[in-house]
C-alpha cells in the first residue's frame, strides 16, 4: 500500500527509525523561506532541512564554507514559520562545530531554541562521534553527513565520488558505525557509489538518506531549487521536476518589454478616481 504522509502528526526522529524499519522511504528537501517550506511541507515532504547550500544556492557565495551561524539562523527561523509537520533539520556551518564542543553546543543550541529546529546535521565521520554525543546529552539529536562532505571541499579535491577505493569505503563502514553508536539518528550519503550506500544501510540501524547515492537508501534528498530547474545546474544525479529557471526569465523579460512599451500597467491594473462631487 503507499506511504501516505500524515498532514497533522509531526514527523520525529523516531519515527524515521520506524520508516525504515517499516521500509517505507523517507522524502526530504532543502528549504531557505517560510513560503518555499510551506509548499514542500504541505506536498508531504518528511524532513526538511535548512542545509548549508544555503550559501551557494540563495547567498551567492562559491562554496558553502562562507556560511555563518548568523546567516543559517536567518533562515531557520523563516522556514520555521513555513513548517507544520516535516522533520526541521538546520545544517551546522563549517567551523562552527569542529574546533571545540562548546561552541558546537552553543551554535546547535542556537539553532533549535531561537531557530526552531528540531535537529541538526553536522559533515564528517567518527571524529565527530565526541561531538555528537555532547549534543545528545542536552538533547540535540544530529543528522550526520558522509561520502561528499562539501565543507571538506578542499581537502577532498573538488566535489567528487567518495568510496570508491575499498579502503575510503571499509572507513566510511566504519564512521557510520560509530557515528551510529554515538547517537546520530539518521546519515546522508552524499555522492556514494550505490553498493557503498546499500552495504552501510543494510548494516546500521539508523535511516540512510542518499544523495547521489543510488536507489538503496532509506530516503532521498534533493536541493529543491535544483529539483525544480531554478539552478542552472546540471548535476547527474539531479532529476528535474519542473523547469521554471526558463519560465521566470520569460516572464521577466516579458515584463521589462511591457513597461518599456507601455503594454504594462493596462486600465484594469489601475486604481477608479475618487467619485467627484
Ligand atoms: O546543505 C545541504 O543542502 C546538504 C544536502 C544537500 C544534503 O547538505
Amino acid at each position: 500500500m503507499p506511504y501516505k504522509a500524515q498532514k497533522t502528526s509531526p514527523v520525529s526522529t523516531t519515527a524515521l527509525t520506524e520508516m525504515k524499519q517499516k521500509g517505507v522511504k523517507i522524502v526530504a528537501l532543502t528549504a531557505y523561506d517560510a513560503p518555499t517550506a510551506a509548499l514542500v511541507d504541505e506536498a508531504g515532504v518528511d524532513v526538511i532541512l535548512c542545509g548549508d547550500s544555503l550559501g551557494m544556492v540563495k547567498l551567492g557565495y562559491e562554496s558553502t564554507l562562507p556560511v555563518t551561524v548568523e546567516e543559517i539562523l536567518h533562515h531557520v527561523k523563516a522556514v520555521k514559520r513555513g513548517v507544520s509537520r516535516a522533520l526541521l533539520v538546520a545544517d551546522m556551518p563549517f567551523l562552527s562545530y569542529e574546533i571545540d564542543v562548546k561552541d558546537a553546543l552553543r551554535h546547535a543550541g542556537r539553532l533549535i531554541k531561537e531557530g526552531g529546529a528540531a535537529a541538526v546535521k553536522l559533515e564528517g565521520g567518527m571524529e565527530m562521534a565526541p561531538v555528537v554525543k555532547e549534543l545528545l546529552k542536552v538533547n540535540i539529536p544530529v543528522m550526520a553527513h558522509l561520502g561528499l562532505t562539501p565543507q571538506a571541499v578542499h581537502r577532498l579535491g573538488g566535489y567528487k565520488v567518495q568510496g570508491r577505493k575499498p579502503q575510503e569505503a571499509e572507513k566510511m563502514l566504519t564512521d557510520a558505525k560509530v557515528l551510529e553508536a554515538a547517537g546520530a539518528f539518521a546519515i546522508v550519503l552524499e555522492c556514494v557509489p550505490p553498493s557503498l550506500a546499500r552495504e552501510i544501510t543494510r548494516k546500521v540501524g539508523i535511516p540512510t538518506i542518499g544523495i547521489g547515492a543510488g536507489a538503496h537508501c532509506d530516503g532521498q534528498i534533493l536541493v529543491v531549487d535544483d529539483m525544480l530547474g531554478m539552478t542552472e545546474s546540471s548535476l547527474k544525479f539531479v532529476k528535474r521536476y519542473a523547469d521554471l529557471r526558463p519560465q521566470m526569465a520569460k516572464a521577466v523579460s516579458a515584463y521589462c518589454r511591457d513597461v518599456r512599451e507601455g503594454g504594462f500597467p493596462a486600465p484594469e491594473h489601475e486604481f477608479a478616481e475618487a467619485a467627484k462631487g
